[in-house]
């Protein structure tokens, strides 16, 4: 039996159950019902001869992209200042660009934009920062969700070491969320509150204690940055002299838990990527934000032996692209720099392609509770892309298109997009 809810699409689908392995069909069918995943098919079951059928013809269908952590505001930074590093780059260029999402004008005009654009990059699941500015917030949730994305947004705490333009009370910050968590509570079916202590140094003892009342409180997940930078590391140590390592001032406040996302990791040591594993938070990774702002390369290869949880994230506007497909080859060129500079050591061997696929698929997926790849029973999420513009070559296997599709990084190559069922482009 099959309904109106009934979809069939037809292509070459490709996806990552496993890290490191691809399953790829060729001319095969995936079909949704009710926009859940029912299965895939070499040949079409007969009770779905009648259903509607979308046919990709020689495309690729792949899972969408998930981003786990990146900045709504800076999107209109993209690229600017990377002849600084991090804490320069955030004084000199970004708190001046963020403070101006004080005009709700302007930040909705800068959001719809934006989640236009990931669309079109076929990024559907995002862990996104906002702004300090509770209103400028709920617009950037408000664009996203009628733009089809889904995931959470954080309204940023900051209540030190930044400009007046930028900065708020801990009063003023702690009545803000609590204001802003009541404001969104019911009212985006697919976009969630995450709370969102900016770094250790924007957030004073007293702000970070009441943020991890809140997410006690209302029971919601935390993100922020960790361990990214050496001069922000010492900082780090300066402020908290009682902590011997950066993830035990989110720990000493009650938001070092599961499912709290740490953005970079980049100098996290044995001891610290313990912490991680062990309380089940995640690595947001960015390789294109920590070659931009020179703040090192991390060691994703020991964090996948050591059984962390890490997804690939473009750290708009560390990173210079929304594009997740460059996120991928970003994660392999830089593993690569770094399995070379640790004189070719096994424990520090290189990504491969099937491997950046899963982290910028799969890997973010399990974050939202979905995947690996396409699963039986979630909501579909998927991209369409097409390689026919390419010169002409041999005939490919899907691997080996699908790398060609990543190196290429076009956002031409991608042709449709589907989000929780639903077509977007
Ligand atoms: N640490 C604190 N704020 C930021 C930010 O906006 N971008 C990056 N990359 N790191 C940060
Ligand atoms: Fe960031």
């Amino acid at each position: 039996m099959t309904n109106a809810a009934t979809h069939v699409y037809r292509g070459t689908i490709v996806h990552a159950p496993h890290l490191g392995a691809l399953e790829c069909a060729e001319h095969a069918y995936l079909v949704t019902e009710g926009g859940r995943i029912a299965g895939i098919f070499e040949e079409l079951p007969g009770k779905y001869q009648n259903a509607a059928l979308e046919d990709f013809g020689d495309s690729l269908i792949i899972p969408s992209f998930t981003d786990l952590h990146l900045h709504a505001p800076q999107y209109i930074m993209m690229g600017m200042g990377f002849d600084l590093p991090l804490l320069d780059w955030l004084n000199t260029y970004t708190f001046k660009e963020e403070a101006r999402f004080a005009d709700a004008d302007f930040a909705r005009t800068v959001y719809e934009a934006l989640a236009a654009e990931l669309v079109r990059r076929g990024t559907t699941r995002v862990c996104m920062f906002s702004t300090l500015h509770r209103k400028a917030t709920l617009i950037l949730m408000d664009a996203l969700e009628r733009a089809g994305i889904t995931g959470y947004v954080g309204k940023v705490n900051m209540d030190r070491n930044s400009p007046d333009c930028l900065r708020e009370t801990c009063e003023e910050s702690l009545a803000e969320t609590r204001r802003w968590i009541e404001e969104c509570a019911g009212r985006f079916p697919h976009i969630k509150p995450i709370l969102t202590p900016r770094f250790t140094p924007s957030c004073t003892d007293a702000l970070m204690e009441g943020l991890g009342a809140l997410a006690a409180e209302y029971d919601l997940p935390v993100q922020s940055h960790l361990s990214e930078n050496d001069a922000e590391i010492e900082w780090v140590r300066e402020l908290h002299p009682d902590c011997a390592q950066y993830w035990e001032t989110y720990a000493k406040f009650g938001l070092w838990k599961q499912g709290t996302i740490m953005a970079h990791c980049v100098h996290s040591d044995t001891r610290e990527r313990a912490a991680i594993r062990t309380a089940g938070v995640w690595v947001a990774h960015s390789p294109d934000s920590n070659t931009n702002l020179y703040s090192g390369v991390a060691p994703v290869r020991k964090m996948l032996n050591e059984g962390l949880h890490v997804a690939l994230a473009s750290d708009v506007a560390g990173g210079a692209k929304l594009s997740m497909l460059h996120a991928a080859g970003e994660a392999i060129r830089a593993s690569k720099l770094r399995y070379y500079y640790s004189g070719k050591r096994q424990d520090e061997a290189y990504l491969t392609v099937p491997e950046a696929f899963y982290l910028a698929t799969s890997a973010g997926q399990q974050y939202f509770g979905a995947g690996p790849g396409f699963r039986a029973g979630d909501m579909l999420h998927a991209v369409v892309l097409s390689d026919a513009a390419f010169p002409p070559s041999r005939r490919l296997t899907p691997a080996e298109r699908l790398e060609r599709l990543i190196y290429a990084d076009d956002p031409d190559t991608i042709r449709a997009v589907i989000s929780e069922g639903r077509r977007l482009r």
